[in-house]
């Protein structure tokens, strides 16, 4: 067998496999749309609760908040354009990635309603 066809030959073998790898695709792109539950959740839940219902007078809700608003939050705690303790020492314990995905969780919540939580 010459060269030039063994290898037509294993692309025609290799296609059924690209065709699965791309039809796999939108299934794992499905799987990250629920956040994965951050490794930094625990610094926050006291305050803010697991599903962003606060539990502490004068700590804001976050369950259900825009993901966008919740990101620039905390990155102005963590760069200090927004002073608050203990928020402003808190996000200085976060990487970019931390606050991604603390953001992202929190905006999947269902969010605060009245009569729940406190
Ligand atoms: C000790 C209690 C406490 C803990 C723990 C805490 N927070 Fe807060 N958080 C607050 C308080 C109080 C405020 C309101 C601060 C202000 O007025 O700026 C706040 C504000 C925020 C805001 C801004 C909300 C808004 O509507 O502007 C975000 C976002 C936030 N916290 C996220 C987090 C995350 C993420 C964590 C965990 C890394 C966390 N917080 C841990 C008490 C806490």
């Amino acid at each position: 067998m010459n060269t030039p066809l063994l290898v037509l030959m294993s692309c025609l073998l290799l296609l059924p496999a690209l065709a699965a790898a791309q039809a796999a695709a939108p299934a794992s792109a499905q799987a990250t749309a629920a956040p994965a539950r951050p490794s930094k959740l625990g610094l926050c839940s006291a305050c803010h609760g697991v599903d962003g219902t606060s539990r502490t007078p004068g700590t804001p809700h976050l369950g259900g908040q825009d993901r966008v608003y919740l990101e620039r939050a905390l990155s102005d705690y963590r760069s200090g354009k927004r002073q608050h303790v203990p928020m402003t020492s808190l996000a200085n314990a976060l990487q970019p990635k931390d606050i991604e995905a603390l953001a992202a969780w929190y905006a999947a919540q269902p969010g605060f309603k009245r009569g729940t939580g406190r």
